[in-house]
């Protein structure tokens, strides 16, 4: 036992020479490579002096380059806004610009050959399957019946719960967590992790879940590939922790495979899992198609939803137009509005679009050149350079919504009242192009009915008004304290 632990301090302490030696050569790199006034500002953090959030700062840069697009040379990042550029990688040169290596090196030991993390064939199999059965009304239906009972069940009577203690405050972003994380759980394993049962229990799929997505988003800050990859070797410190917590998710995914498979009937279930096994004979591919379509529809909606009522608060003109319509098209006395209702909505429809051009849940998405290129603009884009298209940015540019770009103004969604999408290169939030998201149906009649069934019964205040919004870094843009309301029942008619 003894050896044991002279042998792990001797390998921490090599790691803790090798980790200085590491970001020596990094540090040294980018002195001699780049001096330049932007790189410098990111280098020494200085951008943090005048904003909140790097996302903003890149918005700052963006706006004030002639094209829309600038360069940190030391990432070797070309970053856009341009939606001409954004169509050219997305659609015109797809082939060209695929997730690349690096992606996939970092999520992979979490995320395998799920659709998330692989380009090319592997890619394209999964993305057919997965769009024939997410584009069918049954399997819609199927998630909004989910939802809806996530919704009466649970989210409603948390928030009653809170409403009856006066002065209580709460944190949504944690409530809208749990929610999504129950509703995708059950869309696609057909298992309910109970996360938002009231006494708010943490379950220990989700822990290891949130763990792997946090550490695996990790690595990519880290000066070099390195540094993680013999932290991994070594099975040390967050990369012991990464592991185990794959670890519980594989024990977990593969003990419901395996039910599944034993119980043969699963051409009788609605949920993905059952459908995939279908046409899916290996297990360990359908694990990590699962675990894919977690990751991609749980903290997206989160974020969607809190960034939501964070600005709904502010706009209390955009909240009467949502009950008004809702009243119109449900009568004054239901609540939990019906899958036809959702698609009557066209207002509020608008106002998750508006919130999400200004919060997108994806902030930024890059891809590797695998050639040189040039883009529409005319940036030079050499082989391997990494382009990232920011929807954060684009949906602050003057150029593309006009003057009024930083107001909430769902009315600018709406033709004659009705819903009115803009060219997708202009609003990539969900992406754009071949690769464009394939929950996006889904995400947004899971939104509605959860804006409807709340705002309908409850008066949401923040519990600290006047702050600002602070993001946590991560693959999903999330707030950094959350977001605390106070909430109300609301008393009918007002
Ligand atoms: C507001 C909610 C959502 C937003 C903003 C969103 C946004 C996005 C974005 C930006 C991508 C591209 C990511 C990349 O390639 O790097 C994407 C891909 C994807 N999304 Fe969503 N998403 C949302 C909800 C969902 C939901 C609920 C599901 C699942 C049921 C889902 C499933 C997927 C899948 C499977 C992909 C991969 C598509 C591919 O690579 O071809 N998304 N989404």
């Amino acid at each position: 036992m003894e050896q044991l632990s002279s042998l792990q301090t001797f390998l921490c302490f090599l790691f803790f020479i090798f980790t200085i030696f590491i970001s020596l050569i990094f540090f040294f790199r980018l002195k001699f490579f780049c001096k330049c006034d932007v790189c410098t500002c990111y280098l020494t953090s200085s951008w943090s002096k005048h904003f909140n959030n790097l996302c903003d700062w890149y918005t700052h840069l963006l706006k004030n380059s002639p094209n829309s697009t600038i360069h940190i040379h030391l990432l070797n990042n070309i970053i856009t806004a341009n939606p001409s550029n954004v169509e050219y990688i997305l659609k015109t040169k797809f082939d060209n610009f695929p997730k690349g290596k690096m992606f996939s090196m970092i999520l992979g030991d979490f995320l395998g050959q799920g659709i998330f993390n692989v380009d090319g064939e592997l890619w394209k199999f999964q993305k057919k399957m997965a769009s024939l059965e997410l584009n069918t009304v049954s399997l819609r239906y199927y998630a909004f019946e989910i939802a809806a009972n996530e919704i009466n069940n649970r989210l409603v009577p948390l928030l009653q719960l809170a409403a009856d203690k006066k002065d209580f405050s709460m944190d949504l972003q944690d409530v809208f967590r749990r929610f999504t994380f129950d509703n995708i759980c059950r869309f696609t394993f057909g298992l309910d992790p109970g996360c938002l049962k009231l006494s708010l229990p943490m379950s220990n799929f989700a822990v290891a879940f949130d763990l792997a997505s946090k550490l695996s988003a990790e690595r990519a800050l880290l000066p070099s590939p390195y540094i993680w990859k013999i932290k991994r070797w070594f099975n040390i410190g967050s990369e012991k922790k990464l592991k185990d917590a794959i670890k519980l998710i594989n024990v977990l995914a593969d003990e419901i495979i395996r039910q599944r498979r034993s119980m043969m009937d699963y051409d009788n279930n609605h949920d993905l899992l059952s459908r995939f096994m279908t046409t899916v004979n290996n297990d360990k591919y359908l694990r990590d198609i699962i675990i894919s379509f977690i990751l991609a529809g749980r903290d997206t909606v989160a974020s969607a939803l809190t960034c939501f009522f964070w600005i709904l608060a502010k706009y209390p003109n955009v909240e009467s137009a949502i009950l008004d319509e809702s009243d119109h098209v449900m009568g004054p006395s239901q609540y939990v509005a019906s899958f036809e209702q959702l698609h009557e909505m066209n207002y509020l429809q608008a106002a998750l679009y508006e919130s999400m051009r200004l919060y997108p849940p994806v902030q930024f998405d890059s891809k590797f050149a695998q050639e040189r290129d040039i883009l529409p603009d005319g940036t030079l884009v050499k082989r391997g350079t990494r382009v990232t298209y920011h929807p954060y940015a684009m949906g602050r540019m003057e150029e593309i919504w006009g003057s009024d770009c930083l107001e909430f103004k769902p009315e600018r969604w709406l033709k004659n009242r009705l819903f009115s999408p803009v060219n997708a290169y202009k609003y990539p939030v969900f992406q754009a192009g071949i690769r464009v998201c394939i929950g996006k149906e889904m995400a947004l009649l899971e939104m509605k009915s959860v804006v409807v069934a709340l705002i309908r019964q409850f008066k949401m205040a923040p519990a600290e008004p006047n702050t600002g919004i602070r993001f946590a870094p991560g693959l999903t843009a999330a707030l950094i304290g959350g977001h605390r309301v106070i909430v109300k029942e609301r008393k009918k008619g007002k």
